[in-house]
């Protein structure tokens, strides 16, 4: 799919569940994009916690005190307003996040927004202007629930769950602004090898309710201790074997598992561009 030159395509990792996984899987996106030299940009719309822009802070760190060479993308983390009036409130937020899209738009190929786990008013206009949005779930019917409510028997809809309702309205307010097409991809995450009836399950579920709500569902990753233990040094997975760090099978296996997600996002140029370089020159060699 050939890009509009003038403007980024902007990916929303959003869902409204805490620690699903969205600034990890936002972390990989960001750093698998770069590795192809294309040019991003970060908003984190998490600003009590700012995990994602503390990853990337950690990151710039790492490479200060590794001397390696990792790319670290510019983060704008963007705050609610604090207007009490409901109508200000919205018009301060809607100025500000389109304020910085315009400004990002010149600069970036894609612009990736990191949503706070809960309902705010900047996560639904993030998510009416995206054009691929990520939403990571876990492998239970608990998180199921955050698309619909399904008959654990038969997988049957009984209604759409508040977060889908929102996504709907993004998708219509997409269609009637600029006539554009939500990519919704539902990707699995922490799929366990241990509880597989579990795992059967869900999937039978996913795949009976991507038709009905029109995403696309994606395998996704799986339980690993390793995406835990990436953040304090603001590394993925992506760049691991450029580091001094050890690779075992484990991440071996991980690192397949971000190349295959990154395929099936189906983003803009993913398939026609090479991997700028495998392996970073240190700057302290
Ligand atoms: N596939 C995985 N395997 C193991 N641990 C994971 C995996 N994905 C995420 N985690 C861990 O789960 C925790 C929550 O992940 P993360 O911060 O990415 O979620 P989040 O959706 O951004 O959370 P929040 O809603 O609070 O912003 C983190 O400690 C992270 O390292
Ligand atoms: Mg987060």
């Amino acid at each position: 799919m050939p890009k509009d030159k003038n403007k980024a395509h902007i990916i929303v990792v959003g869902n409204e569940k805490g620690g699903s996984g969205k600034s990890t899987t936002s972390m990989h996106v960001i750093v698998s994009l770069m590795k192809k030299g294309f040019n991003i940009s970060v908003i984190d719309l998490d600003s009590r916690q700012k995990s994602l822009a503390r990853y990337l802070e950690n990151r710039l760190n790492y490479a200060d005190k590794t001397g390696l060479d990792l790319a670290v993308p510019d983060v704008y983390v963007l705050s609610r307003s604090m207007e009490g009036d409901v109508d200000n409130m919205m018009y301060e937020d809607t100025k500000n996040f389109s304020e910085l899209l315009d400004e990002l738009h010149k600069e970036s190929d894609f612009i990736l927004i990191d949503c706070p786990g809960s309902d705010s008013n900047l996560s639904r206009l993030a998510h009416a202007s995206a054009d691929t949005l990520i939403t990571p779930i876990n492998d239970s019917f608990v998180d199921l629930d955050l698309l619909a409510s399904v008959d654990p028997e038969t997988y049957k809809v009984d209604r759409l769950s508040l977060y889908s309702e929102m996504v709907w309205d993004a998708r219509k307010h997409r269609a009637m602004t600029d006539r554009g097409t939500i990519d919704w991809i539902v990707m699995r995450n922490r799929t366990s090898a241990l509880d597989a009836k579990n795992k059967r399950r869900v999937n039978a579920a996913l795949k009976e309710l991507q038709q009905r709500i029109s995403f696309r569902y994606v395998q996704g990753l799986g339980e690993r201790v390793i995406y835990r233990e990436l953040f304090p040094k603001g590394l993925t997975l992506v760049d691991y074997r450029d580091t001094n760090e050890k690779m075992t099978m484990s991440h071996v296996a991980a690192r397949q598992e971000i190349r295959r997600l990154m395929g099936d996002l189906q983003l803009p140029e993913w398939e026609t561009k090479d991997d700028m370089h495998e392996i970073p020159q240190s700057k302290a060699s």
